[in-house]
């Protein structure tokens, strides 16, 4: 793993934004996994000014989201489909056809949880999955006791979940209980992971996904289990991490980090 440290939220994402750039040149056929909420904002909102200024291509990318509310239409605002159109898609030169959110609608959802892992797999793996860490440890919505090796599967949002997302709701009440969350496993056989994390609200967290203990009561402590992780965190949600110094130096020094310093 490696800790990348930027002084604001805005080069934080900036810099995750280059990152997932980079890789679609590298592999115009890419298939990204993505996350929604308000860190990644930035980082989509970054991505569509490349693509109209610098002519970044999405036209052959394929995408696969983490998560979706259960019992939400598409369009309603709320749904994560929505956010997804709103911040990315509609802005981009992407195939709809070639973004893939779970449906939460769907009258089975065991079935619809087993399809979405075969979609997944039919396209050959997710090549870069980026994260954002919830203030509940989840990544995706893999709360706290989901098994390392979970898969796609419906699950119940913790009372944290729901606080903090809810005023995302006009009326907070109307936010979903449960939701449709690829697997920590899932998750973990993309072949490279990108996590951002920026705020003062996350340094507790992000200290312990990084450099905690591994515990299915933080989710996000399994990236430790992968071999290709990047975390990007702004200076704020930095404060508690101990390795610090490490981190800057490997930034400052590697020959791979060179274009972005
Ligand atoms: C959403 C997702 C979640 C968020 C996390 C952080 O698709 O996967 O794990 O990344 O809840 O949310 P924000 O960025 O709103 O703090």
């Amino acid at each position: 793993m490696q800790v990348v440290i930027r002084s604001t939220k805005a080069d934080a994402s900036w810099l995750v934004a280059h990152m997932v750039a980079s890789a679609i040149r590298e592999n115009p056929s890419i298939v990204l996994g993505l996350a929604t909420g308000r860190t990644m904002e930035r980082v989509y909102e970054k991505l569509v000014q490349m693509h109209k200024e610098e002519d970044l291509d999405f036209s052959l990318a394929r995408t696969f989201n983490l998560d979706e509310y259960i019992g939400l239409q598409p369009d309603n605002v709320n749904s994560y489909r929505y956010y997804m159109n709103h911040h990315l898609f509609d802005h981009i030169n992407i195939d709809k056809r070639n973004t893939f959110l779970p449906d939460g609608m769907a009258e089975d959802l065991g079935v619809e949880c087993g399809h979405y892992e075969k979609m997944i797999k039919k396209l050959g793996g997710i090549d870069l999955q980026l994260l954002g860490i919830g203030r509940a440890g989840h990544i995706g919505f893999n709360e706290p006791l989901s098994a390392l090796q979970s898969r796609t599967r419906d699950k119940s949002l913790t009372p944290m979940t729901i606080s903090e997302n809810s005023g995302e709701f006009a009326n907070p009440a109307d936010m979903p209980r449960r939701a449709i969350t690829m697997g920590v496993g899932t998750i973990l056989e993309a072949k490279r992971l990108l996590v951002l994390v920026t705020g003062g609200t996350k340094a507790e967290i992000l200290a312990k996904a990084v450099e905690g203990p591994i515990t299915s009561m933080v989710s996000a402590t399994a990236i430790q289990l992968h071999g290709n992780v990047q975390v990007v965190a702004s200076d704020s949600a930095a404060t508690l991490l101990t390795g610090r110094e490490y981190y800057d130096w490997i930034f400052d020094n590697e020959p791979e980090w060179a274009e972005y310093r």
